[in-house]
C-alpha cells in the first residue's frame, strides 16, 4: 500500500450545542477522527444530522461546546483572534449554494481579490498590477475564462458561480478545505466537472478535504474514508471500499441500498426506514436510530451507545453488530 500522508487534523470528541427555547439542540455530539494530509474524509448522513455545524465548529465559524481541534499538532481552539486570522489562510471553506456565499455586486475578480485584501498580502494602491496577476492565475486554476473578471455572479451559470467559490477558497493557499456540499446544488451534468475540478485541485496543490453530502454516490469515489452522521453522532467510519463492500450499520446500510446499483445481477434489498426521527433536542438515552431501525430491540434504548473498532479502521456504534448479533 502505498505511503499515506502525516496527520494534518485530529478532532476529538467535539460537540456543538444550540440552546433552544426547549432546551439544548444536540447538533454535533461527540465526533471524533483525524484526516490526513493529502487525503479526504467524507461526511455523509441526512439533512439536519449536523454536518455543516461540525465543518463549522472544526474551522471555529461556530464555536465548539466541548472537544479538542488540532491542526498541523496546534490546540487551534485556544487560538485568539489574531492567530485565528492567520489561520484561515491555511483552512477555508466551499459553500453549497456559491449564490447565497457571494457578495451580488462583487464582480469575479472583486470576489477572488477579496480574502487577499483582507488578508493584507496585496495592496489595491501599491501592488495592484500583482494582484491582478494573482487573481488571473487563480481563475486559470479553477478553468474560469479570463474575460470573466468583470462579470458579476448573476450573468453566470451554477458550475461557473461555484468555480468562484473554489477560487475564493484556494485564493490564499490553504492546505485543508470543508467542502460543504460543494456539487449539491448543480445540476447533474456539471457536478461531475466541478468533482473532478476538485481532485484535480487536490492532486495538483496537495490539499486535504473534508467533504461533507447527504449523497453517498458524490462520495464514493474521492474520499479516502468515509464517516456516516445521525442526529449529531457518528455511526460509522471507514476506508471508503470498505464501507460500501461491508457496512456495518444498519442506517449505512439503508443509505447504501438507497443508491440504485448498475448491476442488474447484484441482488439489490432496498431497507426501509420507516419510524419518526427522534429530536435533537434534549436527545434520550440510547441509539438515536432506534425509533427507524428495523433491528431494534429494548437493550437498544436502555444504554447509552458507543463507538468501537469493530475490525482494524471500521468503527461502528452499534449494540448489535458489537454483540455480533447482526
Ligand atoms: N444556529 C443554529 N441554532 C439552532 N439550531 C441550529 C443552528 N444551526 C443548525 N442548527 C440545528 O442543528 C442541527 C444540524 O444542522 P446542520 O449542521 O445544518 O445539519 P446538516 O448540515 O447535516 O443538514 C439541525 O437540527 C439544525 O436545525
Ligand atoms: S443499536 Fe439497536 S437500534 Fe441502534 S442501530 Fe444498532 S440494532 Fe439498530
Ligand atoms: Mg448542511
Amino acid at each position: 500500500m502505498a505511503d499515506r500522508g502525516t496527520e494534518i487534523l485530529r478532532v476529538e470528541h467535539l460537540k456543538k450545542y444550540f440552546p433552544v427555547p426547549n432546551g439544548m439542540l444536540h447538533a454535533v455530539d461527540d465526533v471524533s477522527f483525524t484526516i490526513r494530509s493529502g487525503e479526504t474524509l467524507g461526511v455523509v448522513g441526512e439533512s439536519g444530522c449536523g454536518k455543516s455545524t461540525m465543518g463549522r465548529a472544526i474551522l471555529r465559524l461556530h464555536e465548539p461546546t466541548a472537544g479538542n481541534v488540532t491542526f498541523e499538532g496546534h490546540d487551534i481552539l485556544k487560538y485568539d483572534k489574531h492567530q485565528l486570522k492567520s489561520l484561515r489562510r491555511d483552512m477555508q471553506i466551499i459553500f453549497q449554494d456559491p449564490f447565497a456565499s457571494l457578495n451580488p455586486r462583487m464582480t469575479v475578480s472583486e470576489a477572488i481579490e477579496a480574502p487577499l485584501l483582507v488578508q493584507g498580502l496585496y495592496s489595491r494602491r501599491t501592488g495592484k498590477e500583482a494582484l491582478e496577476k494573482r487573481v488571473r492565475e487563480i481563475m486559470d486554476m479553477v478553468g474560469l475564462s479570463n474575460r470573466l473578471v468583470n462579470t458579476y455572479p448573476h450573468e453566470l451559470d451554477g458550475g461557473r458561480r461555484q468555480r468562484i467559490g473554489i477560487a475564493r477558497a484556494l485564493a490564499l493557499n490553504p492546505k485543508f478545505i470543508v467542502c460543504d456540499e460543494p456539487v449539491s446544488a448543480l445540476d447533474v451534468s456539471i457536478q461531475a466537472q466541478v468533482l473532478n475540478l476538485m481532485q484535480d485541485l487536490q492532486d495538483r496543490l496537495g490539499l486535504t478535504y473534508l467533504f461533507i453530502t447527504h449523497n453517498l454516490s458524490v462520495v464514493k469515489h474521492i474520499s479516502n474514508d468515509i464517516l456516516v452522521m445521525y442526529l449529531g453522532q457518528m455511526v460509522e467510519k471507514a476506508p471508503s471500499e470498505i464501507l460500501f463492500q461491508k457496512p456495518l450499520h444498519p442506517y449505512t446500510k439503508a443509505l447504501l441500498s438507497a443508491i440504485p446499483i448498475p448491476d442488474p445481477d447484484l441482488p439489490m434489498e432496498r431497507i426501509s426506514m420507516k419510524g419518526e426521527i427522534t429530536s435533537p433536542v434534549n436527545p434520550a438515552r440510547g441509539c438515536r436510530f432506534a425509533k427507524r431501525c428495523p433491528y431494534a430491540t429494548e437493550a437498544c434504548t436502555s444504554q447509552d451507545m458507543e463507538i468501537t473498532e469493530q475490525e482494524p479502521e471500521h468503527f461502528v456504534t452499534c449494540l448489535r453488530v458489537q454483540r455480533g448479533e447482526i
